[in-house]
């Protein structure tokens, strides 16, 4: 993902949000906010022949402590006419490999459990379910708004990285 991709990874990105099953957040941020509130390795997107981006992963640190240092919180959004056939899952193979790459040894994610396709797509990816966290934040736009939304915690380590 570079700069010039962020209009279209925009796109994907509030689509997601507009939808209403992929994220609490209601608003698309600014380039600058979304740069600097992720790592910039693992940072994917998926590009069709012509170029058009069709998705994009990207990851945060779940803590600021030395400690956690290959623990990160990732995303994975495909635009909304791309989904169904296998991007995602192209997608999401790709960020994990580039996450290991990158020394990280636990990718984890919080899921609506409304979410069935990415629920199948992460658990095809080695992702395992930690735990249901009941009514854990509240929707604040959207077609839930107003309601405690449960999510589900998935989580995938690595076998190359950290504790063998
Ligand atoms: C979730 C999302 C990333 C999946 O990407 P995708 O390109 O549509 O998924 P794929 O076509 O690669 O399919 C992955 C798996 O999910 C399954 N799947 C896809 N859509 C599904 C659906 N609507 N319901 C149930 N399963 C579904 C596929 O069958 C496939 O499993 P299989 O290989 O066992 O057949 C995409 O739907 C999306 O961007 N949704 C909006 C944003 C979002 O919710 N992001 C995740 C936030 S946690």
């Amino acid at each position: 993902m570079t700069p010039a991709d962020w209009p279209e990874v925009a796109e994907i990105y509030r689509q997601g949000i507009e939808d209403g099953e992929a994220t609490f957040e209601t608003r698309v941020p600014s380039w600058q906010d979304f740069d600097a509130a992720r790592l910039s390795d693992p940072r994917v997107v998926a590009v069709d022949d012509g170029g058009r981006v069709l998705g994009w992963a990207a990851a945060a640190p779940v803590s600021a402590r030395e400690a956690y240092r290959g623990v990160v919180e990732h995303s994975v959004y495909v635009l909304r006419a791309a989904r169904g056939r296998g991007v995602g899952r192209l997608l999401l193979s790709a960020f994990v490999d580039a996450a290991e790459a990158a020394g990280v040894w636990t990718i984890q994610a919080s899921v609506f459990p409304e979410n069935a396709a990415s629920l199948r797509l992460h658990e095809a990816a080695g992702f395992r379910i930690v735990g249901r966290r009941e009514r854990i934040a509240r929707s604040a736009a959207g077609p839930h708004a107003g309601t405690w939304r449960d999510t589900v915690l998935i989580e995938r380590r690595s076998a190359r990285n950290g504790i063998r």
